[in-house]
């Protein structure tokens, strides 16, 4: 295949920008009694995951390399990241490996950003939003992300994600949405069909009545408390990772991850006050290695780079710790800091 998208980004298309909520422990529910209005302004912390496009590229089967996605859209989910940036290095840019050996072929970085994109995607909206294509051959197999935002038919919630139909009558200024119920609801917007959108979906259950709803950022449900899955972008080397944040300000707080990284108890890390922070794992040889290979980090270190170094795994029994399972350590060693760090 196939450039990579580069500065793709996805999610929902009314994204001003990405907000959302980690610290909060109570869940989103989908129940609106439930539905608590956790915070008012949109300044929401979010947090990223950098994870190497490399890590599909060692994988000898589609099958695999389908599984491994599958398990870092889990682990995402699992702990309410809010970005994944698929970066890769110069040791694997553009012309890598090529998953799928057929006429759709795909690098490792477009295959991962698939695969996650697809599993976020609430599985209603898939159909309409990700034609048939053979790196998705095997996604069936994974186990669902089950997020918050991928309501069943019969529940109902304060919003859902939706893809626009079509104009309900011409000029009618009001569009068919398809929310995953058994029927459209209608948006008091003209929107070309097969967007992605959020819809709030007010007060009235009744799906034969014509009152309109309203299409909304996907920002709004996590500005009042829920998890409403992640964003993905491409970067194509380890400064593309910092440099083009789409987040306004860019990330605040950087740490990387590897077994050379400081020895620091999960329950005395201090993790500073932050808007946007950036969590990297690194590929077979390791970010020090990501870190070598970009001429535009020539002669700096792992300690310039980032604002932490950490090992999240110490006294490990295995000489390597894979990146698919030092993402699940890792990230259940951060929540508590990140945790305290929000509520500071
Ligand atoms: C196969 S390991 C790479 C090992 C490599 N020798 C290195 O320098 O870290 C792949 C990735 O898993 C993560 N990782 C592995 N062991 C870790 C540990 N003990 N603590 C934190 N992260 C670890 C890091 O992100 C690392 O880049």
């Amino acid at each position: 295949m196939a450039k990579k998208n580069k500065k793709q980004t996805t999610h929902s298309e009314v994204e001003p920008e990405p907000n959302a909520n980690n610290g909060d422990s109570d869940d989103y529910s989908h129940n609106k009694k439930k539905f608590k209005k956790k915070k008012k302004n949109n300044k929401i912390p979010t947090v990223t995951i950098a994870v190497p496009a490399s890590i599909i590229d060692n994988v000898p089967t589609l099958e695999l390399a389908t599984r491994l996605a599958g398990q870092i859209a889990r682990a995402a989910t699992i702990f309410r990241i809010n970005e994944v940036v698929v970066f890769d290095t110069k040791g694997n840019p553009d012309e890598g490996y090529l998953v799928n050996n057929s006429s759709e072929d795909e690098s490792g970085a477009a295959f991962l950003m698939r695969i996650l994109q697809y599993l976020e995607t609430p599985q209603y909206l898939r159909k309409a939003l990700f034609p048939m294509h053979n790196s998705l051959r095997f996604v069936g197999l994974l186990p669902p992300v089950d997020a918050p935002h991928h309501l069943r038919k019969h529940e109902w919630g304060p919003y859902r994600e939706g893809v626009t139909i079509k104009e309900r009558d011409s000029n009618s200024g009001a569009t068919l949405v398809d929310v995953g119920l058994v029927k459209p609801v209608i948006v008091d917007q003209t929107l070309e069909p097969g967007r992605r959108v959020t819809v709030a979906m007010g007060a009235n259950r009744n799906l034969d009545s014509d009152v309109p709803r309203q299409v909304v950022s996907s920002s709004k449900p996590r500005e009042e408390g829920a998890y409403w899955g992640y964003q993905v972008r491409y970067a194509h080397n380890m400064t593309s990772i910092f440099k083009d944040c789409t987040y306004k300000g860019g990330y605040d707080f950087i740490i990387g991850t590897s077994e050379h990284g400081q020895i620091i108890k999960s329950s005395n890390l201090e993790i500073p006050s932050f808007r946007h922070l950036l969590i990297a794992f690194g590929g077979l040889a390791g970010l020090e290695e990501s870190i070598e290979e970009d001429d535009n980090l020539k002669g700096k270190n792992a300690h310039d780079v980032f604002n932490l170094y950490l090992n999240t795994c110490p006294h490990q029994g295995s000489r390597t710790i894979r990146t698919e399972e030092a993402i699940f350590i890792s990230l259940q060693y951060f929540q508590e800091p990140i945790s305290r760090s929000l509520q500071g």
